[in-house]
């Protein structure tokens, strides 16, 4: 299985943090919050890991990451997104690394607490469709909600006004190869960007999603309060990060 992070967009929700720089590259207690979706990926045993950014400063991303060195990788690859086309636009990016192999995404933004490897190990053996990862919140109007029957998925709202559940749609995702064909089938929504919850609802009318309830925290660092949330939670817990001397 290969891994994603995607690290574009403008971070308008933050700025002026992100008036000249990604909002990836912010700190998130002591370290760059994209230093976290890198370690979630890894702790799930995958090592082949491409980062899709845009925006400001993507040659920064270059500068702090390098190969991957601080990580224990051998290689990392990169991709650049033009513009602020929405989560599935800079996932069709890396339609030519993935290759026919199943993908982890990881949103850049998103810090968890715990592991994915069981849920990767699952998803290896679900082989065809997709997997999203939920955890229950206080205000789910804030992200993908989806409405459940039992052990299904009927369907997930984005930023709905009246969630049908208390859960959040979190911000990492597996996929099978045909994920880019339905990409391309995919209309700009109200907001004018591709949706990761219209990929999502594809695989939920097909009848092939799948879902597991992470355990551990989880917080999105993209508005004020959720950086300040993610850090507070990293700096009293920690995170799944790397201790490695060599990243500092
Ligand atoms: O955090 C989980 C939520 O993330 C999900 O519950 C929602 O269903 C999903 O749509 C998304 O919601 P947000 O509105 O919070 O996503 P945001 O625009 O903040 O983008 C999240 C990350 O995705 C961002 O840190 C980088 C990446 N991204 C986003 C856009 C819009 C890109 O790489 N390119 C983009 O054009």
């Amino acid at each position: 299985m290969k891994g994603i992070v995607l690290a574009g967009g403008l971070g308008s929700r933050l700025k002026p943090l992100t008036k000249v720089t990604n909002k990836h590259l912010l700190p998130v207690y002591d370290q760059p919050m994209i230093y976290y979706p890198i370690q979630t990926l890894i702790n799930a045993g995958i090592d082949d890991i491409m980062i899709v950014t845009g925006g400001n400063s993507a040659g920064d991303f270059l500068k702090l990451l390098g190969n991957g060195k601080d990580f224990g990788l051998k290689h990392l690859n990169y991709a650049y997104q033009e513009g602020e086309g929405g989560i599935a636009d800079a996932l069709s990016l890396v339609e030519h690394f993935a290759d026919d192999n199943p993908i982890c995404v990881v949103l850049g933004d998103n810090i968890i607490e715990g592991s994915i490897r069981q849920a990767a190990e699952d998803y290896r053996h679900q082989k065809t469709g997709a997997k999203i990862l939920l955890k229950k919140v206080h205000d789910p109007q804030r992200f993908g909600v989806p409405e459940l029957d039992g052990d299904r998925v009927l369907q997930i709202e984005e930023k709905p006004e009246n969630p049908k559940s208390d859960y959040a749609v979190i911000g990492i995702y597996f996929y099978s190869s045909d994920v880019f064909d339905v990409i391309k089938t995919l209309e700009p929504s109200g907001r004018g960007e591709l949706e990761i919850t219209d990929v999502n609802n594809h695989y939920i009318n097909r009848n092939a999603m799948t879902w597991t309830e992470l355990e551990g925290w989880w917080s999105d660092a993209g508005t004020f309060e959720s950086l300040l949330h993610a850090t507070n939670l990293v700096a009293k817990t920690g995170a799944n990060k790397i201790t490695d001397a060599a990243a500092r």
